[in-house]
């Protein structure tokens, strides 16, 4: 199979491995799993405040080399934007811009979890109401 250079970019140069502390009220977590394959994604999101901007992402993958690649690329793009302007990457997005094969379209459908996850956990901690097309997308 013939990865992009994008996924082998993210793959072996990953941005944004880490974690932020999730005690912190303004750091939402998401934890999801891969049905498919068992592969687990961990995505955090710190919210400036005042702004309501992403102003940091970290994650953790233990998984393949696609939901490796998918997180960095969705911790990336979450950088800079609102909370209600992240509820809106989709899976598909990230499939198109690794060229991502079919049977690996799973593993970015992961990453939009984990943030749709994170978010979540934001909104919970922050008093609003939970997403509600959380869970029935997939
Ligand atoms: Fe399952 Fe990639 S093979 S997340």
């Amino acid at each position: 199979m013939a990865y992009s250079e994008k996924v082998i970019d993210h793959y072996t140069n990953p941005k944004n491995v880490g974690t932020l502390d999730k005690s912190k009220k303004n750091v939402g977590t998401g934890l999801v799993g891969a049905p498919e394959c068992g592969d687990v994604m961990r995505l955090q999101i710190e919210v400036d405040e005042e702004s309501g901007i992403i102003k940091d992402a970290k994650f953790k993958t233990f998984g393949c080399g696609s939901a490796i690649a998918s997180s960095s690329l969705a911790t990336e793009w979450l950088k800079g934007k609102t909370v209600d302007e992240a509820i809106n990457i989709d899976n598909m997005d990230i499939v198109e811009e690794l060229n991502l094969p079919p049977v690996k379209i799973h593993c970015s459908v992961l990453a939009e979890d984990a943030i749709k996850s994170a978010i979540n956990d934001y909104r919970v901690k922050n008093g609003l109401p939970e997403l509600t097309e959380e869970g029935a997308k997939h």
